[in-house]
């Protein structure tokens, strides 16, 4: 509670290793990469294909010797992958077993606002008090947002399950599903609930992307352990320990010393040496990395991406390095035929420190597959319309920073000087218009709209960078950087909202909502 109370956290770099585990750790690359299970519809009826996932408590040996309780969508960490079709509907009933409240929010999908998992529309389980019937607003009290108030007829609330409607009227994209609690979103992420969710569409079968075995997800994220396998967590810590350094942990986001690649470890992949598409998440809470292979190819680039958070870009572009903040997505094509067969190749993070310097590895063990794999990217991929300055018919400005509120002296991570108000609304963008936001900064914040993809237009009045390419839902704006982007607000009038994607700065209250009218 109120854990942003005293801190000063703001303006530095992230630095050094906020959260050990006492677990035992194992040498990297002794497990082989887990692919997540693609769920199946359990009906499909009028076009519609009909999803069932339960939130289940599960037990899972992620580190060698021990067990770690998950809090995952059915049972797993990562959850099923759900597959999509552009423009045909999917139908998600969540069922909530959880101890806790849940709201599922789907990352980068075009929904209506009662399906989009805004963090006051609950799933509550069974025999869990409705916060509607309590009084004085105080039902959320959250482990970070001490100065918020949610008043008691601001919740939505469904009893035990909840039907999420995704028209997946968008194009071929990596998106993701996760947790969206008020108050809660980081731990409860931390215990594992989210999953990989892929839409394809016709555009993209034509063109002869890596596909199958040779399309994998790849969710990143870093966590700590206690000595007995589970999950830890500073505000587990705080009350079992008292351990100091838990505050300033909490105001950085939080950061674990291992790294795992779908739920496991430093994992390894065998891959033939040939093309491999990946769709790499960075699930992390907080941590941002930058990611190499190490050796790189000889020849070439180590990366070909082909797609952004929102799908596919216009044409490739080749890079050594990928930065990647907390939710962003990179669609990637990597070709094992740079390298010798017998050869191992790192997936390096260069802003690591220590077990964080790695990610996984891959291990090429046999030649190219009959026929000789994907053949090379080509050199158009999509149609993406690509947004002028020009087109904006609003332009706004929103800051992210660390600020004292009230009297009391309490520092909170606010948008425009202000904590998360359920009830208010920063902005009312006209729906099918395009506006210029610009997002300022103190920190590193990675920003993201729901509903609406943006492209970025400028970094601090220069370029974007040669990452920022294509059609976007979360921005890094790294510290005093202005980052201006154009933001197409289609599909769907109502509340939606926009905050940072550290998810321990968004617990404290680093959301607004926006009204599309
Ligand atoms: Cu991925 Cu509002 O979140
Ligand atoms: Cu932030």
């Amino acid at each position: 509670l109120g854990g942003a109370a005293g801190c000063g956290g703001g303006g530095r770099e992230v630095a050094g290793e906020l959260l050990a585990s006492a677990a035992e750790l194992p040498e990297p690359f002794q497990v082989p990469l887990p692919v997540p299970r693609v769920a199946r519809p359990v009906r499909s009826a009028g076009g519609v294909d009909y999803y069932e996932l339960v939130q289940k408590a599960a037990r899972h040996e992620i580190l060698p010797g021990v067990r770690t309780e998950v809090w995952g969508y059915e049972g797993r960490f990562p959850g099923t992958t759900l597959v999509g079709r552009s423009g045909r509907e999917m139908r998600v009933k969540v069922r909530n077993t959880l101890p806790v409240p849940t709201s599922t929010h789907l990352h980068g999908g075009v929904q209506a606002p009662s399906s989009d998992g805004h963090p006051t529309d609950l799933v509550l389980p069974r025999g869990f008090p409705d916060p509607r019937r309590r009084g004085g607003g105080s039902a959320h009290a959250g482990h970070g947002g001490g100065a918020m108030t949610v008043e008691p007829d601001e919740w939505t609330v469904s009893r035990g399950s909840k039907e999420y409607v995704y028209p997946l009227d968008q194009p071929a994209a990596t998106l993701w599903y996760h947790d969206h609690r008020m108050d809660f979103s980081a731990p409860q992420v931390w215990r594992g609930l989210a999953g990989m969710f892929l839409v394809h569409d016709d555009e993209e079968d034509a063109l002869a992307l890596p596909e199958g075995e040779r399309d994998v997800p790849l969710m990143i994220c870093d966590r700590a352990f206690e000595e007995d396998g589970s999950f830890r967590y500073p505000s587990l810590d705080r009350s079992l320990t008292g351990r100091a350094g838990v505050e300033e942990a909490y105001m950085e986001g939080v950061m674990g010393d291992v790294v795992l690649v779908n739920g496991a470890p430093w994992p390894e992949l065998e891959v033939s040496a040939e093309r491999y598409r990946f769709r790499v998440l960075n699930a992390s809470n907080a941590r941002r990395y930058r990611l190499t292979l190490d050796p790189g190819p000889r020849e070439g680039a180590s990366f070909t991406q082909v797609g952004s958070d929102n799908g596919l870009l216009g044409t490739p572009r080749t890079h050594s390095a990928i930065p990647i903040a907390p939710a962003e997505r990179f669609d990637v094509v990597v070709d094992f035929g740079a390298f010798p067969v017998g050869s191992t190749v790192r997936l390096a993070n260069t802003l690591g420190e220590g077990g964080t310097r790695d990610v996984m590895r891959f291990r090429v063990t046999r030649r190219a597959s009959g026929g000789g794999g994907a053949p090379a990217v080509p050199r158009r991929l999509a149609k993406v319309t690509r947004l002028r300055a020009g087109q904006a018919v609003a332009e706004r400005q929103f800051d992210f920073r660390l600020k004292q509120v009230g009297d009391s002296g309490t520092k909170m991570w606010t948008v425009n000087g202000k904590p998360y108000d359920a009830s208010g609304s920063l902005a009312s963008p006209r729906l099918g218009t395009v506006e210029r936001w610009r997002f300022t900064s103190d920190f590193h914040h990675p920003v993201h709209l729901h509903l609406a993809h943006f492209q970025v237009l400028a970094r601090s009045g220069g370029a974007p960078r040669r990452v920022d390419a294509g059609w976007k839902d979360t921005v890094d704006v790294r510290p005093y950087e202005v980052v201006d982007v154009l933001a197409r607000f289609s599909g769907h009038r109502g509340r939606y909202m926009f905050h940072c994607h550290n998810l321990e700065h968004e617990d404290m209250a680093m959301m607004a909502n926006f009204q599309v009218v």
